[in-house]
């Protein structure tokens, strides 16, 4: 799909990954609607690329955000919230929200953007999952939850969107691993091992532009990442016992 004049929501355009995709969408000419709860972050990436504002707090399930965006070409589902420590551990209203905010505001959205991509035959749907969506991660069982579910969802929709020569509506699961990101500090605990080194943000938004150009299902950033993916797919009694002797 062409990136240039086409109309692109992105949430969580207010930080990070998100803010990222919408300076390399812009650059590559690119509308941006560009939804977010900080508002003078938003202001900022907005003055960096003439998108339009659209602020949101995505865990309120009236948010009409899908109305006020109008026509909407590309989505670029980024908005999350993390939480690590032990589920037991987990105070009420917790889990209830990251399954709100990661998981069905996302699903919404599509839902109600969906038909005019449809009538318009024209469209690419982009869900900024997780490796921890792939594999699990000890300590964050609902925020992998959230990303498995977002991983399943875009599974699937590919089988009901297909691409008809070129044209039809897209659908691609990006699958970051670490990213140097707020996200961290945000979700009260830092990120603070040497490997796997985290990736700069720009790096998951190039890989973003050219999924919707060039109609990638899967994007793994880093491009490694797809090896202890595939492991945990063929194998995964030796993943577990690998990942437990390796995770702190
Ligand atoms: N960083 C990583 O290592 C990593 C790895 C894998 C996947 N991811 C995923 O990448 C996505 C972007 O994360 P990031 O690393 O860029 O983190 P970030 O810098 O903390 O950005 C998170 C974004 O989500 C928005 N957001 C959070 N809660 C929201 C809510 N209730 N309503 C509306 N917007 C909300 C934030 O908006 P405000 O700031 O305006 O509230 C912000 O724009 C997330 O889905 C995350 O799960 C991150």
């Amino acid at each position: 799909m062409r990136l240039a004049g086409a109309r692109v929501l992105v949430t969580g355009a207010s930080s990070g990954i998100g803010a990222a995709t919408a300076l390399e969408l812009s650059a590559r000419g690119a509308r941006l609607v560009l939804s977010g709860r900080d508002q003078e972050a938003l202001a900022d990436v907005a003055a960096r690329t003439g998108g339009e504002m659209l602020p949101a707090d995505l865990s309120d399930p009236s948010a009409d955000l899908a109305v006020r965006a109008g026509r909407v070409d590309v989505l670029v589902a980024c908005a999350g919230e993390g939480w690590s420590g032990p589920l037991a551990r987990m105070s009420g209203g917790t889990a209830e929200r990251m399954i709100a905010v990661n998981l069905t505001a996302h699903v919404q959205l599509t839902r109600l953007l969906l038909p005019g991509m449809l009538e318009r035959g024209r469209g690419h749907l982009v869900y900024v999952a997780s490796i921890a969506g792939v594999v699990g991660v000890r300590e964050e069982a609902v925020y992998a939850a959230t990303k498995a579910g977002l991983l399943a969802f875009a599974e699937s929709l590919r089988y009901e969107l297909p691409a008809v020569d070129g044209n039809g509506v897209g659908v691609t699961a990006v699958v970051p691993g670490v990213v140097d990101t707020p996200f961290f500090a945000r979700r009260g605990r830092p990120y603070t091992r040497r490997r796997p080194a985290p990736v700069a943000p720009e790096r998951v938004a190039r890989a973003i532009a050219v999924a919707v150009e060039r109609d990638r299902a899967e994007v793994y950033v880093p491009a490694w990442l797809r090896l202890p993916a595939r492991l945990h797919g063929a194998a995964p009694g030796a993943f577990r016992v690998l990942a437990r002797r390796f995770s702190p």
